[in-house]
């Protein structure tokens, strides 16, 4: 069969991606012998749920195309409100009843970036997506504006930094620049490790020092609380520099990663701390018995991790009246109204590079290191709504905070408060 799901409610793009999919289904069904089945999805559970049914009914996906919104990590459902997006890990766990030859279409913004290729790997499957933006157009070769409701309706691909922009609507009009062709990716083309082992030492050397990350260990400082006699949890602990800073005044520090050769660096670090202890992390379950922590920190890695299913655990392991708080960097073009901020930030930045010379020395040698640039492509930064609105809809009545704005990428900081009850946490749509 050939499957055709588009998103509804998010970022209400839901009249276009209807008809682009229903295009799809129309163009399909005239060449296809087999049936051709083409839905709205309002919540990520009912495309779980609809691949186990078509398992269970034992049908075969040939083609699965999807058409609507994504993030850096894969589609988007839900709504702005209340963001859905299945984590790695998540999909890692879900059967797909695909035939041996399927293929995947993610007709949706930067679906080739990252996502695409891991489908693909997960999936066994070709799996094709556009590196830039999506647009809608009445053809497929050039970009023609949806005139009436009869003519039909394709996502196509648009490429440059702004297609959503002054820039990029001018592009499209003027059809200035061709369209983006889909690009496809085969399971067997990628040998992929995402982990930091290969990067432990390079990156051990230049953060020793969690100090030298100036906004967030200053944001950090005004927000955590008192730690005498507290837990704290450092998720994604990198090197353990966080706990070496906080350990003087901690009950108990634990740190969980998912790289191995990173968590030995840490243990290095921390030979001589008896009140700090790492665990590495196979998944998004925390080894930690209920309500433990007092404190949970995510420091430059909650872009990597398994949002839903770790949320679920520290709503198991925290504390009545425990707390998240979380720091990392998003991919977001500077706004107009920023740019004071940005200048002064820039600024900054350059006297702290000058200050810290052999900082800075060592930190060029990493992120130019082909280690590093490797590693990277294999974990991309988030777009902003990904993670704003995500913590937003989950912690309600709490916001994020830039701490820093750069030209494309900006820092986030989310503090949760004291939860009292964790139920207050919304896993589940409210
Ligand atoms: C940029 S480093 C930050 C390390 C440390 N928090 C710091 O600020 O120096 C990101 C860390 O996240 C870890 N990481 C990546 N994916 C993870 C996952 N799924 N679960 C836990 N840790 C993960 C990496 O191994 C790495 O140590």
């Amino acid at each position: 069969m050939i499957l055709i799901l588009y998103t509804t409610r998010y970022r209400q793009g839901s009249p276009m991606f209807k008809r682009a999919a229903e295009t799809l289904a129309g163009e399909k069904a005239a060449v296809y012998k087999g049936p051709v089945l083409c839905r709205g999805i309002v919540h990520k559970k009912e495309v779980s749920d609809l691949f186990r049914q078509l398992a269970e009914e034992g049908k075969y996906i040939h083609e699965y195309h999807f058409v609507g919104h994504s993030g850096m990590y894969g589609p988007m459902y839900g709504t702005v409100e209340y963001p859905e997006q299945f984590s790695p890990h998540e999909w890692q766990q879900m059967h797909i009843p695909f035939a041996a030859d399927a293929r995947a279409y993610f007709h949706c913004c930067r679906s080739a970036r990252w996502f695409a290729a891991f489908f693909a790997r997960t999936f066994s499957v070709e799996t094709f997506g556009y590196y830039w933006y999506t647009g809608f157009s009445r053809r497929t070769d050039y970009f023609g504006r949806v005139r009436s409701e009869s003519d039909p309706v394709y996502a196509i691909g648009c490429k440059g930094r702004k297609s959503h922009g002054i820039i990029g609507s001018l592009k499209k009009y003027t059809r200035s620049e061709p369209l983006e062709k889909m690009r496809s990716f085969s399971p067997s083309e990628f040998t992929e490790d995402r982990s930091y082992d290969k990067v432990a030492a390079l990156y051990d050397a230049v953060f020793q020092d969690i100090k030298v990350r100036r906004d967030e260990w200053n944001w950090l400082c005004r927000h955590l609380p008192d730690l005498q006699d507290k837990t704290v949890l450092d998720i994604g602990c990198g090197n353990g520099a966080l706990l070496k800073e906080l350990a003087p005044t901690v009950q108990q520090g634990i740190g969980v990663d998912v790289s191995a050769g990173i968590l030995e660096k840490a243990a290095q670090m921390h030979a001589q701390n008896t009140n700090i202890c790492f665990h590495r992390l196979q998944g998004p379950v925390l080894p930690l018995a209920d309500q433990s922590v007092d404190i949970a920190v995510s420091l430059l890695s909650f872009r990597y991790l398994d949002w839903d299913p770790l949320m679920a655990e520290l709503k198991r392991v925290l504390k009545p009246g425990g707390r998240i708080l979380i720091v990392d960097m998003i991919t977001v073009p500077v706004k107009k109204r920023e740019i004071p901020v940005f200048l002064r930030h820039k600024l900054q930045m350059y006297i702290q590079k000058y200050r810290a010379r052999n900082f800075q020395r060592s930190l060029s040698e990493l992120v130019n290191h082909p280690d590093w640039k490797h590693m990277i492509k294999y974990n991309p930064i988030r777009a902003e709504h990904e993670m704003k609105w995500y913590l937003e809809s989950r912690f309600p009545g709490r916001r994020t905070e830039k701490i820093n704005i750069g030209w494309n990428a900006s820092i986030l900081a989310f503090d949760s408060g004291p939860i009292e009850h964790m139920n207050t946490i919304h896993l589940t749509y409210p």
